[in-house]
Parts: structure tokens; sequence; C-alpha cells
């Protein structure tokens, strides 16, 4: 069923505890990495998410065999054997409905010095550029797609041989700083990436990339260093780190509801952007090992605050959204300001149909607090801006329906079983078809 809405009825507090699966921003990159293994590779804790259905199948047509086995806990465990790759050139449709596709050309590149596929999908914030990538490529000897005129919209790479090169990121980026040390893994000789991105994915990624034989130093800091391996044997077995962002929508989710939701199986310092500001606005954030616990004491005021997204260890853009409908609710004027992507803010007029009072100058939204959300129809832009829109619907009285609702599935596995173990009154409903004028 391609096209499907969520038919949420609010109100209700979540209450309970929630599971957090593995991270979509590292596992996409460590199945593009796993594609350079000379042997074999067991990857646990996979997040069971449409973006790693499309990557798996991107993979699979280069020629790899990738064994999906459903892990008890309702992740999946993936068995990879990329051997029996027998082309440069990444041609599945899909390549064009995700992003992180673009980590073939660093993969492909170390794997085979060749590398071809067209420009990436992705959600839609405006121009998304890869410049950064294709010139540090050329730096490291690769010649073909010119980022000034991709002909086409076929990027085709060549590097004989793959050299390893100093790399400056003049802006920092996550997708540039991963696809360079998927490409240097292999490269003759040392690579180094200045002003590189720090977030828990990139070490991820690093880490997968040394199980698998690399020599890999400095992923978390804004310097990385790789020397150049000849194999990289693998036959190991990795578990992928928990969703940092899934984790701080189910924190955002307990809050917007005045629920009491312990929030399981994360690395509480990864939330240290989100919890620090929840904190300042009024709400409890307990801490344990491997989980937080989200609630409010009924007697404190949620005053609003300003945040401003940065790349990590700042306030991670990807919970820009859900972070505004938490800034909705809250007492006073807010202020956001979206620093990494140019144009993330289409979901707000979504957010006004629901009663939000937000004004938009440049890439600052000024938020006035509400007493309430209102249901509404409403459709899901991109990824996080239907899980947005889902924190704001389980908030607001009524039912309110969420179009598109297959945009929030490329993110979050089992969201409607495990909205529902918390008390959530979700399901999904067929498209609504947009917009029933409700004044007519
Ligand atoms: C990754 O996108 C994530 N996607 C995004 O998450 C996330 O928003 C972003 O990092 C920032 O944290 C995946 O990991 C699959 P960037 P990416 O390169 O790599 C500019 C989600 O919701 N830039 O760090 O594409 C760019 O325009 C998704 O899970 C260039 O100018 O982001 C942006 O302003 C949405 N040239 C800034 O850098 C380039 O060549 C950061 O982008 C590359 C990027």
């Amino acid at each position: 069923m391609e096209s499907y809405s969520y038919k949420i009825t609010g109100g209700k507090p979540l209450k309970g505890h929630v599971n957090i699966s593995g991270s979509k921003n590292a596992v996409l990159g460590i199945l593009a990495a796993s594609m350079m293994v000379d042997g074999t590779c067991t990857l646990e804790n996979v997040p069971d998410i449409s973006d790693v259905h499309v990557m798996v199948k991107i993979c699979e047509s280069l020629g790899a065999k990738i064994e999906t086995e459903l892990a008890p806990e309702g992740s999946v465990t993936l068995h990879i054997d990329p051997r029996g790759i027998d082309t440069y050139k990444a041609t599945d449709p899909g390549v064009s409905k995700i992003r992180a596709s673009y980590y073939l050309l660093g993969a492909l590149l170390g794997r085979c010095g060749k590398a071809s596929l067209r420009m990436p999908g992705g959600c839609d914030f405006g121009q998304r550029p890869i410049d950064l990538h294709l010139k540090a490529f050329r730096l490291m000897g690769a010649k073909g797609a010119d980022y000034r005129n991709i002909n086409g919209g076929i990027i085709t790479l060549n590097a004989d041989p793959l050299r390893g090169a100093k790399i400056f990121l003049d802006i920092v980026s996550v997708g540039a700083t991963i696809n360079v040390m998927l490409a240097a893994a292999k490269a003759q000789g040392n690579t180094t990436i200045v002003n590189a991105a720090k977030e828990p994915h990139i070490v991820d990624v690093a880490n997968f990339l040394n199980a698998m034989g690399a020599r890999i130093k400095g992923a978390g800091t804004d310097t990385i260093k790789i020397q150049g391996v000849s194999t990289l044997p693998g036959n190991f077995t990795y578990s992928i780190i928990p969703d940092q962002i899934e984790a701080g929508t189910y924190m955002i989710a307990a809050a917007v509801t005045n629920g009491d939701v312990t929030v399981h199986n994360i690395i509480p310092t990864h939330m240290d952007p989100l919890s620090s500001k929840m904190r300042e606005m009024g709400y409890t954030i307990d801490e344990g090992d491997d989980y937080v616990r989200v609630y409010r004491d009924p007697e404190e005021q949620i005053w609003g605050t300003n945040v401003k997204t940065a790349p990590y260890p700042g306030f991670p853009t990807d919970l820009q959204p859900q972070t505004v409908v938490l800034l909705c609710l809250s007492q006073g004027q807010s202020k956001m300001d979206e620093d990494v992507w140019e144009n993330r803010y289409q979901y707000i007029p979504e957010l006004i149909r629901m009663g939000a009072n937000i004004n938009i100058f440049d890439h600052v939204a000024l938020v006035n607090g509400i007493d309430h959300f209102n249901c509404a129809q409403v459709k899901a832009t991109d990824l996080r801006a239907g899980a947005a829109l889902v924190c704001a619907a389980l908030a607001a009285d009524g039912t309110t329906y969420i179009d598109e609702a297959r945009r929030i599935d490329r993110g979050y596995e089992k969201i409607v079983d495990k909205l529902k173990s918390l008390g959530a009154d979700i399901e999904v409903a067929s498209s609504v078809g947009f917009y029933v004028d409700t004044e007519a």
C-alpha cells in the first residue's frame, strides 16, 4: 500500500517503556561500507525501516548477497556477502529515493577504483549539494563528475589509483565525512579529514570499518586520520548503535502528552543536547546507564526557550521539527534557529492547521506558546516533519489524520506498535486525499 495515513486520536498521556532501535543514519553508512569487505560480515540491531530495505536492494543489485534474519526482540540481523559484486555501477532506481545511496560512491571507489550512480534522493530541504564529496574524491585522484555540472544526473568517477590526501571540509558534513572515510579506507597512503563531522553515527561507521580491518583514528573529533590498507578481511559480527533521533522523538512525545515514559536501549550522553533543553523548559529527565525517563511535575510551569541547531554535539537538526512542537506547548515566546539546512520549515503550515502560532523569518521560527493543538488533516512533508506531526497529533484532542505516513516509516521502526504500547490511539488508515475544506 504506497500511500496511507496515520489516524491518531490524541489527548492521552503516554505511559510506560519503549525500546529504541538501531540508528538509521549509522546503518545506511555501514551497509555501504560492508560492500568493501573481502569476506563476509553480520550486522545486528538493524532497524526494520524502509530506507534500510531500499539500501539492501541497491546493494543486492550490485551483486552482493544479503540474508535477512528476524531477531527475537523485533530488530533485524543481516548476513552480508559482497564477494559477488561484479559492477561499479549502482543503477537500481532506489538510488534516487534515498540520500545515503551516495555512500556507494566512496565504497565502490574504495573497492574497485570506479563508481557510477545517479544523483541521490532524500528529504527535500532545499538543494542538498554533494560538492564536498566530489571535491574530496578529486583530491584523492578520482577523475569524472565535476560538481559544477553533473551531466544527466549521473556521477561517474574513476581513480586509478585512489590516493590518500588531506581533505578540509569547509562545511561540517556528515555525508562527506563518511564518504571520505569509506574511500580512504582502501586508498594508497594516508588521508586526513579536517573539520570532520562528529555525530554518533560517524563514530559507529568508523568502528565498523576498523572491525573490518581498516585503520581509522580520531572519529568523533574534528580530525580523522585514515591509513589505507589493501585488504579488509571482515568475517565478524557488528551491532548498530541506538538511534539518537528516534530516542529524542519518543522523549518529546512523552513530554507533549504530559506522560511518563522510560526510553530504553539508548546512550544517554547522545541525548544531552535535548535533555538539557527539556530540563531548562521544566521537564524532569532521569538518566540511567542505558535509558532516560521523561515526565513532569504537574505543578511545574513549562517555559519556552531558544534552540539553535548545529553539528554534534550541538542540537541535532533532525530533532528540530519535533522540538518546535514541544515549544508550541510552552509558556511565552520561543525561538528555533535552523542553522544546518536552508529550508527545513516546510512542516510549519501543517502545524498551523493544528492551531500553532509560528512566524518564520528566514531560518528562524518564532513560536508563541498555545495551550493545545486542534486535530486536523495534515500531511508529512518529510521524515522528521512527519514525526513532529505525530507528536502534535498525540497531544491534540480529537482525531488527526497524517497523510504520506510512508515518509515516517523511512526512519521509525514499528512506530504504530511502539506508540500503542505506550497507550496511544493510533492506526493505519487509507490516504485521506487532501484537503477536504471543512469550511465548505
Ligand atoms: C545527514 O545528511 C543525515 N542523513 C540527515 O538526516 C541530517 O539532517 C544531516 O546529516 C545533518 O546531521 C543521513 O545520515 C542519511 P550534511 P547529509 O552533509 O549527510 C551542506 C534524517 O532526518 N553540504 O551533514 O546530507 C548541506 O547542504 C536526515 O535522518 C554541502 O554544502 O547532511 C547542509 O547545509 C535528514 N555540500 C550541511 O552541509 C555537500 O557536499 C550539512 O549537510 C554536503 C553537504
